[in-house]
């Protein structure tokens, strides 16, 4: 199979190219990036040249596209716009990238009718209290990104019902692991923590998350993109749900540093409070189940990041410092 995934140098995109090519010996994938602030060539270092083709471009940009899915016999779409608080202080390329790139991508998909993965979130179905989401929730999206995200959701499966195109939906809960850029709350902890630097909470801290390993939404996706079913949405569900504050304790611990450097900031404007997706009977018909609970999934990121200073030491020293001020209102040390 020859595959087209956009958004493929981010941090799921990347994880999921390097678990395909692995995964599928005979497998050929060209990815498409328009290589944000979020995304990095270099998170594609060591996989191997002749399998992979990596083409910089815009999944809004329908040349780029048309041209892209050349030649491939599916398509998987990572490319988003996929921090909450960019989102909330600044939501129009959410709109362009998540919404707009999303159709762009479907309408390419189904021209050249090839299959069409779009790779989601749970956080499309909003906050819940008690219980969990399953796929037959509603869907109720708190922010910009979100709803972004939903509307491309809606998109697909609209193009499912209305044209019969071959396109289904892998929404999925928190993701953490190697090569997640230091804007999402373990990334940013974990480099906080080992540079000396306070560790931001937001509000009380006690949001609850439920946290899965990068590699088991790999599997995740491509057991969906095998053998799903088109018009179907999936939910692949982390098998840990932690309070903030316990996610950061663990960080410190796993860091050597003490709960000196926990500070609590203001809260997230319309934050959700609680993310839960059930195991997904839907997901173990197809034969997947997260295999990495989250105490040694965070160590082993922990370990990741403290072996891979040359991979985040050009972020943390970048325009990502002005991101931080504006966002937390300090410098970083
Ligand atoms: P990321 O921000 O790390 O990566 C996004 C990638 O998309 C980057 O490589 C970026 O350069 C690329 N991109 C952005 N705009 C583009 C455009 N217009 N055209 C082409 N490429 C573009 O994001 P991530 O955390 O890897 O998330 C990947 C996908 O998974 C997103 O769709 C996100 O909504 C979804 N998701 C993420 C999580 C999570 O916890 N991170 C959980 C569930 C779903
Ligand atoms: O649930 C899936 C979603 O998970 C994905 O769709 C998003 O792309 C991804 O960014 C993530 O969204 P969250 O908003 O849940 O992740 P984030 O890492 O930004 O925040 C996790 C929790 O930690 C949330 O309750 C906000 C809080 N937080 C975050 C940051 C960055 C803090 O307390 N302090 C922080 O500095």
């Amino acid at each position: 199979m020859r595959l087209l995934v956009t958004g493929g140098a981010g941090f799921i995109g990347s994880n999921y190219v390097r678990h395909r090519l692995a995964a599928h010996s005979d497998d050929g994938v060209v990815v498409l990036d328009k290589l944000t602030y979020a995304g990095r060539r270099e998170n594609l270092d060591g996989l191997p040249d002749e399998r992979l083709e990596f083409v910089e471009g815009d999944i809004s940009d329908r040349d780029a596209v048309a041209s892209a899915i050349n030649g491939c016999d599916a398509v998987v779409n990572f490319a988003a716009e996929s921090h909450v608080d960019r989102s909330i202080a600044s939501p129009g390329e959410f709109i362009t990238t998540d919404v707009f790139g999303a159709f762009v991508l479907a309408e390419a998909a189904r021209e050249a009718g090839v299959r069409h993965l779009q790779v989601s979130t749970d956080e499309v179905y909003g906050s819940i209290e008690d219980g969990s989401f399953t796929e037959d929730s509603p869907i109720d999206p708190s922010s910009p990104y979100s709803a972004s995200k939903a509307g491309a959701d809606l998109l697909v499966l609209a193009f499912q019902r209305t044209y019969g195109a071959d396109a289904l939906i892998c929404r999925s809960s928190n993701n953490y692991g190697p090569h997640q850029y230091p804007e999402k709350l373990i990334p940013l902890c974990i480099l906080n923590a080992i540079a000396g630097d306070p560790v931001p909470v937001y509000g009380d801290g006690l949001q609850v998350r439920n946290w899965l390993f990068v590699e088991d939404n790999c599997a995740a996706i491509d057991a969906v993109l095998e053998r799903g079913d088109a018009g179907e949405v999936y939910n692949a569900g982390g098998p840990d749900e932690l309070p903030n504050i316990e996610v950061v304790r663990a960080i410190l611990e796993l860091t050597d540093r003490d709960e000196s450097l926990i500070e609590y900031v203001s809260d997230r404007l319309g934050h959700d409070r609680r993310y839960s997706l059930a195991t997904s009977e839907k997901l173990r018909a197809l034969g997947w189940e997260p295999a990495v609970r989250f105490g040694p999934g965070l160590a082993r990121t922990v370990d990741w990041y403290r072996d891979n200073a040359q991979w985040w030491e050009p972020i943390r020293s970048g325009d990502y410092r002005s991101y931080y001020e504006r966002q937390y209102g300090r410098a970083l040390g």
